[in-house]
């Protein structure tokens, strides 16, 4: 995952990489269930990206697939959004194929109406609506552009809500969006930045041509664990820096740093920082579809005024990276102990602050 690498050629170094990309695998459904059978559960608690908002105008609604079923999302006139299960609680008919009438969405079989709550507020050709008629509708909050619901395996309330985090998103401009369905696990994201050994191998493949024995890339990590009312928070930060191999002497126009932190399991943010380009963001949402089988959407925001070519750069180079790391995923397995020696990083303690995210454990 480390994406700082990138950055790198921005300083006057004209940067190749030689690895190819080879096709994306797709797995047959029977593996990826041998598969998943080690893995922890597909679903851990927290919040998550249904959609952006802005796919779901006032008067809208939509079919959308996450945690193994199908969810209807919503907006009212009033601009509110509901998103609930897809069959009605009458008989069961696709609530996303029904048509929202003012503030409420109706069901294109016998045209219950339920407002954004799932409170059914009319049965057109009968008389009151029993105090039962519910569709089962999901916490929702909307910010940074996106319509979230919060996942919880035994249905328990949010114990954090994402609004106060990245407010300048409002202010940056927003650059576009990419996405990608993937066959893994949420939590090899997580393990990611804490398995310092694969930096070297897998992402530190940059080199200058005719010289590539002479300059290496050095990143130095630092992982930190959120505690208290800030526990579904980690972060990290990656610094990168070209070196010559054998005084490992420091190119000063050479680097750059980027801060990752991960809001629990549904989110991870990057922000770039280098010479020429600060604080783009890139905002990784992951929406876990079923059991290895994951949707990752990447969200592009810079400060206004931000040179686009840098953006460009530090994206195109950033979703390289992730391609690295997304071939070995999709084919790995798992183990609960795994064999690990020094210089591993800190993995064990990743997988420990992941652990809250699961119910069973
Ligand atoms: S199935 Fe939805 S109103 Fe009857
Ligand atoms: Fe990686």
């Amino acid at each position: 995952m480390v994406v700082i690498s990138a950055l790198t050629s921005f300083f006057g170094y004209q940067v190749y990489k030689f690895k190819s990309r080879k096709r994306r695998y797709v797995p047959q459904p029977k593996a990826l269930l041998k598969r998943a059978e080690r893995y922890p559960e597909p679903f851990p608690n927290g919040w998550f990206n249904i959609c952006a908002s802005k796919e779901i105008k006032n008067g809208q609604v939509k079919e959308v697939e996450a945690f193994g079923q199908k969810l209807a999302v919503f907006r009212g006139e009033d601009g509110k959004v509901g998103v609930f299960d897809v069959y009605c609680p009458h008989l069961q008919a696709n609530l996303a194929d029904g048509k929202v009438v003012g503030n409420h969405l109706v069901c294109p079989f016998h045209a219950w109406e339920f407002n954004h709550t799932g409170k059914c507020q009319r049965i057109p050709y009968s008389d009151g609506v029993p105090s039962h008629a519910k569709a089962n509708a999901w916490t929702v909050r909307e910010c940074w552009g996106l319509i979230l619901v919060w996942y919880h395996k035994n249905d328990k309330a949010p114990n954090w809500l994402p609004d106060k985090y990245l407010p300048e998103l409002s202010e940056y401009k927003y650059h576009g969006k990419k996405t990608d369905l993937l066959h893994i696990h949420l939590q090899d994201f997580a393990e990611n930045g804490a398995d310092y050994a694969h930096f070297k191998y897998v992402h530190d493949l940059l080199t200058i041509p005719f010289s590539n024995r002479f300059v290496a890339l050095k990143h130095s990590l630092e992982i930190q664990f959120g505690e208290g009312e800030e526990s579904h928070l980690a972060w990290f930060t990656d610094k990168a820096q070209l070196v010559w191999k054998k005084s490992e002497k420091i190119i000063k126009q050479g680097g750059g740093e980027a801060l990752v932190t991960y809001f629990g399991p549904g989110f991870l943010v990057f922000r770039f920082t280098s010479r020429i380009a600060k604080d783009v963001i890139l905002l990784k949402s992951f929406t876990p579809l079923g059991p290895l089988r994951l949707r990752m959407d990447d969200y592009i925001y810079a400060p206004k005024g931000t040179n686009r070519l840098a953006i460009k750069y530090i994206l195109r180079e950033a979703s390289a990276q992730f391609k690295d790391d997304i071939m070995i995923w999709e084919k790995k397995g798992y183990s609960e102990k795994p064999l690990l020696v020094k210089g591993d990083g800190p993995i064990m303690q990743m997988r420990k602050w992941y652990q809250q995210f699961y119910s069973d454990l």
